[in-house]
């Protein structure tokens, strides 16, 4: 089964949206196969962020999601990749249609709430980047 990877980002975490960014994936139907609440060091901020590094904005953006704790999560389910991403909306939560995580509760860009992988290469890399194969359960769920 399809896997992704959703990070609350340290902006959700301070506004209390842990519950509710989870509820919404859950609701969907989708199965929570991991999620932890850590601070990214500075390596692991560069490593993931790694195909922005040329971009002028880069700096900001190790900065900001090493500022303070992420909740990272592993989730499963069919077609879960793309999925997700539309339920969090567009980057610019300016952008992001009303009923998406961004277009409900983000402002900026850089602050955007949550983080998702875009393919199912991005999604195997960044779960093995956060999560060791000991802290993913498998489970049965009824639909
Ligand atoms: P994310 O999905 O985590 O992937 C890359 C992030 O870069 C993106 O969300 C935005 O939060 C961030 N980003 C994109 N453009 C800008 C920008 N112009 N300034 C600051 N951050 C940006």
């Amino acid at each position: 089964m399809e896997k992704t990877f959703l990070m609350v980002k340290p902006d959700g975490v301070q506004r209390n949206l842990v519950g509710e960014i989870v509820k919404r994936f859950e609701s969907k139907g989708f199965k929570l196969a991991g999620a932890k609440l850590m601070v990214i060091s500075d390596d692991l901020a560069k490593e993931h962020y790694g195909e922005h590094k040329e971009r002028p904005f880069f700096g900001e953006l190790v900065d900001f999601i090493t500022s303070g704790p992420v909740f990272a999560m592993v989730w499963e389910g069919e077609k879960v990749i793309t999925t997700a991403r539309d339920m969090m909306g567009k980057t610019n939560p300016l952008e992001a249609a009303a009923g998406t995580i961004r277009g409900d509760f983000g402002m900026t860009v850089g602050k955007n709430v949550i983080h998702g992988s875009d393919s199912p290469e991005s999604a195997e890399r960044e779960i093995n980047l956060f999560f060791d194969n000991s802290e993913l359960v498998s489970y049965e769920k009824q639909d």
